[in-house]
């Protein structure tokens, strides 16, 4: 059988996302043997470099793993050396013929197979694609094209975008990237449901009483004003990272692990969901804020953000699933830049005990009996479920604990970055952490009408401070439906 080769390409090899995440994605790969035996690595931008200059540059962001110092400089060196540069405008058809003709010479006639990594501003999407499907797709093998968010601003821009990219890539040659599918809790949750059965029995409005998606960033948009105040928290983390967990957690049971049994689900999920209503959110921006003698700038202050601007680092919203498992239930979304702390959990707060015979042990306060299960994705991943316990000793006091599954006391193994796991998935095919185009449709149907109505309405986000817990409203908006954030509870706060 002919031997086959895979080359990367990485479409703007300068950029952040490139030299933070996507070089040293490829070196933990290959460090791990993951990576196919023949391959060969591309950064693809304008600026003129060397291969030389390139593998200096890149070399700058490859760090070997603690537990990995052994011949670590040994393998950066192995994979430096497959690494090379083509220098090229983004719509020409010249330079990725140019291109073409380099990776030819490195395939060295083996079954050519070619992926793309776009780390490129969208409006150069299409050009990119256009030209490099037309000048330097694989002829036998396959060709697969990796973009990441924003993929469009509303329903309209993205549909736009899909029709552009499909005029020349079929929908199964593009991997859309959701960076959170590859983080190991995010993946975890369907084993969590699925295969064990003290938890799926519970998971319906039977039993829970809300569920909340929580992120939070502890340093604001620095430097990324630019991108950011074009999008807003809204189009930054919640319809794509927290709805893509909340579709995870809340669909029905695929018919197998395959990706579009996976993916039918998430959109069917989706798409039994109500758009936002205005009144269901909350929006926020940082604002100033001077602490222990040191102050922190104001959203506004950034000097890439127009004075002025409306645009919210903080949002939170309550979403509905009208099926029968769900109805009713409120799952709350909380996500903001510039507060007190970064972490990113899901927490499912159950009903109360019917009846409670322990009533009393617990004074009035009965929300603090209920069971919640949190699951941690970052950092300090872990899945812990607070119960009701007896205090040791004579008597009849009760507290609650944790029954708790910290990963770095259970594994000794450092958590892949989700670059890693990924790109490892679009080099072999798997399509089950990509976004399907309809998914992505869907996605947007939830916010558009909001975020136009946001946007007309010129409503003001209320200011909260620079490392502050965010804006009270959101602890109103959560109260309009009998919740309370499980991640303020007097228990929680670290
Ligand atoms: C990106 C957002 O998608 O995710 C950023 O554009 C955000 O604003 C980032 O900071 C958070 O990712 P992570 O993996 O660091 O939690």
């Amino acid at each position: 059988e002919r031997e086959s080769t895979v080359s990367i390409t990485v479409v703007g090899a300068s950029g952040d996302l490139a030299k933070k995440k996507i070089f040293p994605a490829l070196f933990a790969l290959y460090y791990e043997d993951c990576l196919p035996k023949h391959f060969t690595i591309f950064g693809y931008a304008r600026s003129k470099m060397t291969d030389a200059e390139l593998r200096t540059m890149v070399s700058k962001t490859l760090t070997c793993r603690i537990d990995k110092r052994e011949n670590c400089s040994e393998k950066m060196e192995q994979f430096l050396n497959r690494c090379f540069y083509h220098s090229g405008q983004y719509d020409s058809e010249q330079n990725f013929a140019e291109l073409d003709k380099k990776l030819k010479e490195h395939e060295g006639g083996r079954l050519p197979n070619r992926l793309f990594y776009l780390s490129i501003p969208p409006n150069i999407f299409i050009d990119v694609v256009k030209s490099a499907s037309q000048s330097s797709s694989s002829k036998d093998g396959w060709t697969r094209v990796i973009v990441e968010k924003p993929f469009g601003r509303d329903s309209q821009s993205s549909a736009a975008l899909t029709r552009g990219l499909k005029q020349y890539l079929e929908e199964d040659q593009i991997f859309r990237i959701d960076h959170y599918l590859g983080k190991e809790l995010v993946e975890n949750l369907s084993i969590l449901r699925f295969s064990n059965l003290v938890f799926e029995p519970l998971w319906s409005r039977q039993y829970i009483r809300n569920v909340q998606l929580i992120f939070s960033e502890d340093f604001g948009t620095e430097g990324r004003g630019g991108y950011f105040d074009n999008y807003g928290i809204i189009r930054d983390i919640m319809q794509n990272h927290l709805l893509q967990i909340l579709a995870l957690f809340a669909m029905e049971t695929p018919v197998s692990m395959d990706a579009e049994d996976i993916r039918n689900e998430k959109v069917k999920v989706l798409r039994s969901m109500k758009p936002l209503q205005l009144e269901d959110v909350v929006i926020g921006q940082y604002k100033s804020h001077t602490k222990g003698g040191v102050t922190y700038p104001g959203y506004t202050d950034d000097k890439t953000v127009p004075k002025g601007s409306l645009t919210p680092t903080f949002a939170a919203a309550a979403l509905f699933i009208d099926n029968a498992r769900w109805d009713g239930v409120p799952f709350l979304m909380k996500a903001g830049k510039a507060l007190h702390t970064r972490r990113t959990e899901i927490r499912v707060q159950f009903r109360h005990v019917p009846g409670n015979l322990y009533k009393r042990s617990f004074g009035t306060d009965l929300d603090r009996a209920t069971n919640e299960l949190v699951i941690r994705v970052q950092p300090n991943e872990a899945i812990y479920l607070k119960i009701n316990n007896k205090i040791p000793g004579l008597g009849m006091r009760l507290d609650r604990s944790n029954l708790n599954l910290l990963y770095a006391s259970r594994y000794s193994k450092e958590i892949p970055d989700a670059y890693e796991r990924l790109l490892l998935d679009a080099i072999e095919g798997e399509r089950r952490l990509f976004i399907r185009s309809d998914e992505l449709d869907a996605a947007w149907e939830l916010f558009t009408p909001l975020l136009r109505e946001l946007e007309e309405k010129k409503i003001a986000p209320e200011l909260y401070p620079y490392g502050s817990r965010g804006p009270v409203g959101a602890h109103y908006l959560a109260a309009n439906y009998n919740v309370r954030w499980g991640d303020l509870s007097a228990s929680e706060t670290t």
